[in-house]
């Protein structure tokens, strides 16, 4: 909810040398008290908490895939690959940021956040080149990743099996999921984690992360 209250105020401030990115009519229009929800304002603290409860209180759909031989197996793969050390269980996330390549981390900044020793390389430019780019991804939790698609930050992979295909890191891969603008071919760079599994480790792998 500090993120939706981030996100309202960081329209009415962002402005580059003058140059202001969504400078529609209302864009400038100051927020009226009474009206919260108008552009460039912000809801009011008690109106996040009640978006947070309403938010707790929705129900995943229930999970189709059962817990099997070959997830039982997946699991240890997961755990001998040391994903645990990021997707921790039972959130299935550390919760820590991890500094884009090319972003250099403020000396105050390790006191403050917790911030990973280790980045995993993903592409920086959402990080570092966008007006709300922060130097830092965040490790994801995988909890349903079974009812979900478009795997990587900008969602470059359609399915698991393409995350984990090493052949994403080349150059002249087709991304099955978003394509960058222009573009025929791109390397889905970083996360190279589990990518030099056998086609079985793979597959088992595979088989439990889509029983979380
Ligand atoms: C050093 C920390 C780290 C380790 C170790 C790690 N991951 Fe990740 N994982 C991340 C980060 C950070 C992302 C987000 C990367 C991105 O968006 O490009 C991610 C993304 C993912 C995603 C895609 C999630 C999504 O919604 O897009 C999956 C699936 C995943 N990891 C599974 C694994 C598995 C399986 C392993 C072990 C083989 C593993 N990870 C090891 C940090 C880690």
């Amino acid at each position: 909810m500090r993120y939706a209250a981030l996100n309202q105020g960081a329209d009415s401030l962002a402005s580059f040398d003058g140059f202001i990115p969504a400078n529609i009519p209302t864009f400038n229009k100051l927020p009226n008290p009474s009206d919260p929800i108008a552009v460039g304002g912000r809801y009011s603290d008690e109106q996040l908490y009640a978006l947070a409860l309403y938010i707790y209180s929705l129900k995943p759909p229930p999970n189709p895939n059962k817990f099997d031989a070959a997830a039982a197996r997946g699991q240890k793969v997961f755990a001998n690959e040391g994903c645990t050390r990021c997707h921790t269980p039972p959130l299935y996330t550390n919760n820590k940021l991890t500094p884009a390549p090319g972003f250099t981390v403020p000396e105050d900044a390790r006191a403050k956040y917790d911030i990973s020793s280790v980045s995993v390389g993903t592409d920086p430019s959402l990080a570092t080149n966008t007006r709300r780019g922060t130097g830092y991804y965040k490790v994801p939790s995988i909890k349903g990743v079974w009812y979900r698609s478009m795997f990587g930050h900008s969602g470059w992979c359609a399915t698991l099996e393409d995350w984990f295909d090493p052949k994403r890191l080349n150059d002249d891969y087709v991304p099955t999921g978003f394509k960058p603008y222009n573009v025929k071919t791109f390397a889905v760079k970083g996360h190279t984690f589990g990518l030099d599994l056998t086609p079985q480790e793979k597959q088992d792998l595979i088989a439990f992360l889509k029983t979380l």
